[in-house]
């Protein structure tokens, strides 16, 4: 899916202020690691010393390295071709809602990688929004998502995740815009019968946050 939604030179459009909001997230500097980097668009704002990406897209790991990052094809949920504790930050951005049934594996591999005392940091759709969640959710007669199985989520099914390896994890709520540049995932007429419920519901959730982040510091 994510090949087909990156034919083009970009998956999502992000307006600079979500770009910035993205940046002000991640730790700057230092080596990072991109944890399903899309089209690298948001890797390329970053400030670091060494920047790997990787994606199970191979066409998006081929426009992130068109944007200059060492970019490589991995599966998260498998185990990743880097060294334990190669990188002081990993930023895994709008990824796990699409692992739900291998979060454990994900998480192993990403604490492996990650030095002692360095961050993780996770963004993802907020399933406390009502916009998000029923737009997401699989099976709703007003999904938007194009993937049948990536459900929003609620951060307190995440924490537990980390607080079990010990994380101190600090949560905000935040807006990010970003819109998908292929948009002809529905047929026609399916997006104009869920247009007024769509529209209805996002004027109904206008001001809510769209994603929450979590930075999690794993203990030194
Ligand atoms: C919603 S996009 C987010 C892309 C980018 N991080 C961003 O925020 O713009 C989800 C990305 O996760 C990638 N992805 C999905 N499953 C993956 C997996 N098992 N391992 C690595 N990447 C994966 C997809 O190919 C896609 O590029």
């Amino acid at each position: 899916m994510f090949d087909r939604l990156a034919a083009g030179s970009c998956l999502y459009d992000y307006p600079a202020e979500s770009l910035a909001k993205l940046k002000a997230l991640v730790p700057q500097g230092g080596r990072v690691l991109d944890v399903g980097c899309g089209d690298g668009t948001i890797g390329a704002t970053f400030d670091s010393d060494l920047h790997v990406s990787f994606d199970i897209s191979p066409r998006c790991a081929s426009l992130a390295a068109s944007r200059g990052q060492a970019a490589l094809v991995a599966d998260a949920a498998s185990g990743l071709p880097f060294a334990d504790a190669a990188f002081d930050t990993v930023a895994c951005m709008d990824v796990l809602h699409h692992l739900g049934q291998a979060w454990d594996a994900v998480f192993s591999e990403l604490d492996r990688v990650l030095r002692p005392g360095g961050a993780l940091v996770i963004i993802e759709p907020d399933a406390r929004n009502p916009f998000v969640r029923w737009t997401q959710a699989p099976g709703s007669p007003i999904r938007v998502a194009p993937c049948d199985d990536e459900p929003a989520i609620d951060p307190a099914a995440l924490l537990p995740h980390l607080e079990g390896r010990g994380y101190a994890s600090e949560l905000t709520a935040t807006n990010i815009d970003g819109a998908q540049v292929e948009r002809a995932v529905f047929p026609l007429w399916q997006r104009l019968l869920k247009a007024p419920f769509v529209l209805g519901l996002a004027w109904w959730c206008r001001g809510r946050p769209s994603k929450f982040a979590i930075v999690a510091r794993k203990p030194a």
